[in-house]
């Protein structure tokens, strides 16, 4: 396994330029399946889950293939509706090829994702929808089997998610798109990368009302059409760096991305003493963050978008474990997602958990120290802290790393951190 050496003490400072979102393309690569002519989607980024998926849908038949940052995908060979557990089990978010599958094929059958470290997280919520448009759906084997009602059409419906859920949202809006009917959607998660899936699946032809908002009304069509596409910037990965700066004194620009996706973290960084300031939109935006000595405490409550985002809880826990005085952070979405509190322990922070609950008593600076990475977000603190302390910190386990966050090794250099490979 290969790991990451780290020597700081860095100053995190320079520009970094953002890549397309690993959790917009992975919603968007599963839309390219109910297209009746060729999609071209632009600006995805080369990660471990995206080549996954691009496996998984390939083995379908399909003709999907990556070159560079564009992905092209043509539907017409497809000849099984199969989703096998060695793929799904190393990346949840296959679960979504089951809403194209069911809308456009009639049929799925779709190994169940298996537990996962930050929770367990069930699919519950995407298989109630698909039930209550009428599909019939048992769970056998590990498998999720499910069939569309007679016809080969899902049908239109009222339906009420429990809890907002991102993935739920987006397997429901992909296969509701050709239902027949109108389908009504309460209680829908409102994340950029949902909103990005609305707007792709619009410009394929489908009709969709209140995109953005937590009710979406969706007026089924017969057929979709291919589309040009290019994937909305990653929030996270902007953020991630963007902590960097807070860190270390530092002074960090982050470009093709915008300050429209991510808000709540941007308040975050101001209340903690940043100076923040940003230009353009979309694709064409930019953001700068710059702090002068040690950031302030702050609070932070994860939510649903538009709140905090437990993505970035990680990153915001260690800006709090360098600030001067005690933080209170609480996790809501996830029940285990404290996983890097014992890492960030181990580089010298003082972090008390009680629960969902976490104190963090601001140190005046990190202590080199090996650690292992421990989920795909929740690493790059981790990589963060290391490069703020004095002296070489060794990760382990940076396949975590690897699947979030694209060319880090070659950003970070740029951004000033002294960082290698060890080929494991
Ligand atoms: C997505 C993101 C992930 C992010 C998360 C929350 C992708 C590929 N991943 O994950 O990075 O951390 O949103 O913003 O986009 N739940 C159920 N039943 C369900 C579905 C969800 O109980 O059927 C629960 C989950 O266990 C969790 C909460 O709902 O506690 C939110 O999960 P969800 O929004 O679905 O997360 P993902 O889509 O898996």
């Amino acid at each position: 396994m290969d790991q990451f050496l780290i020597t700081g003490a860095c100053r995190i400072a320079g520009e970094v330029k953002i890549s397309g979102a690993k959790n917009a393309a992975l919603p968007l690569l599963a839309a390219m399946m109910l297209a009746d002519s060729p999609t071209t989607l632009h600006n995805v980024p080369s990660l471990q889950d995206v080549r996954t998926l691009i496996k998984l849908i390939a083995g379908m038949g399909i003709d999907i293939q990556k070159e560079g940052d564009t992905v092209t995908c043509d539907n017409s060979g497809i000849d099984s509706y199969f989703a096998p557990y060695d793929l799904v089990k190393t990346m949840r978010a296959s679960i979504l090829v089951l809403g194209p599958l069911l809308a456009r094929y009639g049929e799925a059958e779709v190994s169940l994702p298996g537990g996962c470290a930050i929770g367990s997280r069930p699919v519950d919520q995407h298989l109630k929808a698909f039930e209550a448009m009428g599909a019939s759906i048992i769970v056998e084997n590990g498998y999720v089997k499910a069939k569309a009602p007679a016809g080969g059409r899902l049908i239109g419906c009222e339906h009420s998610f429990d809890m907002v859920t991102v993935g739920g949202t987006e397997n429901v809006l992909i296969a509701a798109v050709l239902a027949s009917g109108t389908t009504r959607l309460e209680n829908c998660a409102r994340e950029p990368e949902v909103v990005d899936l609305a707007n792709m699946l619009v410009k394929m032809g489908a009709k969709i009302d209140g995109i953005g908002t937590a009710n979406l009304t969706i007026e089924g069509v017969e057929s979709l059409h291919g589309c040009e596409y290019s994937v909305v910037p990653d929030r996270i990965e902007t953020g991630s760096y963007l902590a960097g700066a807070l860190m270390t004194a530092g002074d960090v620009t982050t470009t093709h991305t915008s300050a429209d996706l991510l808000h709540p973290v941007l308040k975050k960084f101001e209340a903690m003493g940043a100076t923040v300031t940003h230009g353009g939109e979309g694709h064409d935006g930019w953001i700068r963050a710059q702090i002068a000595g040690r950031p302030k405490p702050v609070d932070i409550r994860t939510q649903p978008h538009p709140g905090f985002p437990t993505d970035m809880q990680a990153q915001l826990m260690a800006i709090c474990c360098l600030a001067d005085g005690s933080s209170t952070i609480i996790e809501n979405i996830f029940e285990n997602r404290y996983m890097h509190v014992p890492e960030l322990k181990r580089l010298g922070a003082n972090i008390k958990v009680d629960g969902h609950t976490a104190i963090v008593r601001g140190v005046d600076k990190f202590t080199a120290a090996p650690v292992m990475a421990t989920d795909l977000r929740a690493s790059m603190s981790l990589v963060m802290a290391a490069a703020s302390a004095d002296g070489e910190s060794l990760i382990d386990r940076i396949y975590h790393i690897d699947r979030g966050y694209e060319d880090v090794e070659s950003k970070l250099r740029g951004l000033g951190v002294t960082i290698e490979r060890v080929k494991g």
